[in-house]
């Protein structure tokens, strides 16, 4: 079988190529924003062409409608025996503010071997990459059952992905999930993460009068909301150096060991790179070595500050004394913290500090840790290096995917992560874009994968 699979592929891939950039261009041309409510007609638009994109390739396919977005979800069956194997994905993206970006953001653009636009690499290229692999595995008769799963709520925390899980378990029985949703060392440098880090979101608020008042009259004497919330946060971290001072944070931190930091450190990382493609100018003095920017991300936690609302934002200098503050704040948690507890410790700490301030807990998601070997990485390690010529790295994401923990509790059966986003794409920045590059490597990258998943015993 191997020799023919792999004969037509490269015809395959250059011959699918139109057909892919159309049905990208269809996706993000539909702003399908899980973050703002306006959005729910786009997000309906979404879910019905992903269905449609699904038959196309004749899987059943339909949306199941949750509490929230619906979650599309296709099958191909080709015999019972097979193993099966479940494609994880989400359809939502970001906003997109369209000043600071080149272009129109929910506008395909293609320039040369780029693709433009507001969810190209996170996650609709990548979805549809698969989507075009596993058309080829199956016409070309790889022994292999393939299940889609499409979130429309992933960029929001994933709130109705597990009552979705536990109302369709039968349908949604597998032997193994591949999740493309995950980013590279750097182009040409593979990684496989086999760990995500988890959050908890929370938003501080202090009022302490009714309404914004002439600082000439009360300032002195009356007291300022969004001054007390920054000597809070002052309290809460140091943010020189990012270590967290709440009593209590690290006490579950289970420390990368030396194998993983290991690995991180041959992933081809340089902090040079890193800066580059993030435009980072510069980074934390702490931070000396490459293993120190690496778990810096990876494999520890952080207190994060978003953004502080309140006050005067116009231009110029307004001389009030403010009345109410909000800070909105993550922290993102690495195994074996707890989201549950590391609320509670921030709550009793803020309380201790400042009892007037109120912490209101927002999403939270559980860190994911899986198997860094086994016959999944296995097949994964050959798949990227057949397909981009490299071995990838086992790293960890310091990004969260909701489902994924959500997957590993119900579905009880190894989870793998095959991504093909780079950091110069952008996630979640302006001017965000997916290549061809890592298309074509990418269908053949699936393919090669099914194949070799194909043939392990159920
Ligand atoms: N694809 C990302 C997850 C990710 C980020 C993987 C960085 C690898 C590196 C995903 O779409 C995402 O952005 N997740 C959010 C979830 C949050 C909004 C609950 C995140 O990590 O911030
Ligand atoms: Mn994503
Ligand atoms: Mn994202």
């Amino acid at each position: 079988m191997s020799n023919s699979l792999y004969s037509n592929l490269n015809a395959y891939i250059k011959n699918s190529r139109n057909e892919f950039e159309e049905k990208l261009a269809t996706l993000v041309n539909i702003p399908s924003i899980s973050m703002d409510p306006e959005r729910k007609g786009d997000i309906q638009k979404c879910a019905d062409t992903a269905v449609e994109f699904l038959r196309g390739i004749g899987a059943k396919a339909e949306a199941i409608s949750t509490k929230g977005n619906p979650v599309v979800v296709g099958e191909i069956i080709t015999d019972p025996k097979n193993p099966t194997v479940s494609i994880y994905n989400h359809l939502d993206v970001q906003p997109a503010n369209p000043e600071e970006w080149n272009k129109a953001p929910f506008t395909f653009d293609k320039v040369g071997d780029r693709y433009e636009g507001r969810g190209t690499t996170d996650d609709k290229g990548p979805a549809l990459t698969a989507l075009l692999a596993t058309k080829y595995a199956i016409e070309n008769k790889v022994p292999i059952n393939v299940k889609f799963i499409w979130e429309l709520e992933e960029e929001i925390g994933s709130p109705n992905f597990e009552s979705f899980v536990k109302a369709n378990k039968n349908r949604l029985k597998t032997d193994s999930v591949l999740v493309s949703d995950t980013i590279w060392i750097a182009r040409g440098k593979p990684a496989v993460p086999y760990g995500l880090r988890g959050l908890q979101a929370i938003t501080m608020t202090l009022q302490t009068h009714a309404k914004d008042v002439h600082s000439g009259l009360v300032g002195g004497a009356a007291r300022n909301p969004i001054g007390e919330l920054c000597d809070v946060i002052a309290k809460c971290y140091d943010a020189n150096t990012g270590k967290v001072k709440i009593k209590g944070f690290y006490d579950d931190v289970r420390k990368a060991t030396k194998a993983e930091i290991g690995s991180f450190v041959n992933s081809g990382f340089t902090t040079k790179g890193y800066q580059k493609a993030h435009e980072l100018k510069s980074i934390r003095k702490n931070l000396q070595s490459e293993a120190d920017v690496l778990q810096a991300f990876m494999s520890l936690p952080t207190f994060e500050l978003h953004g502080i609302v309140g006050g005067y934002a116009g231009p110029g200098v307004k001389t009030i004394v403010p009345h109410k503050a909000e800070a909105k704040i993550s922290m993102r948690l690495v195994p074996n913290q707890k989201p549950e507890k590391i609320l509670k410790l921030v709550k009793e700490f803020v309380k201790s500090v400042n009892p007037d301030v109120k912490v209101n807990a927002e999403h939270a998601l559980q860190p994911y840790l899986g198997e860094f070997g086994g016959v999944y990485a296995d097949a994964a390690r050959t798949a990227m290096k057949f397909a981009f010529g490299k071995e990838p790295a086992f790293t960890r994401e310091g990004g969260s995917i909701g489902a994924v923990v959500t997957m590993q509790d119900n579905l009880k059966c190894p989870i793998t992560f095959l991504g093909l986003s780079l950091p110069e794409h952008g996630y979640h920045a302006k001017n965000e874009n997916y290549d061809w590059g890592q298309t074509s490597g990418g269908i053949k990258m699936f393919v090669k994968y099914f194949e070799e998943i194909a043939q392990l015993k159920k």
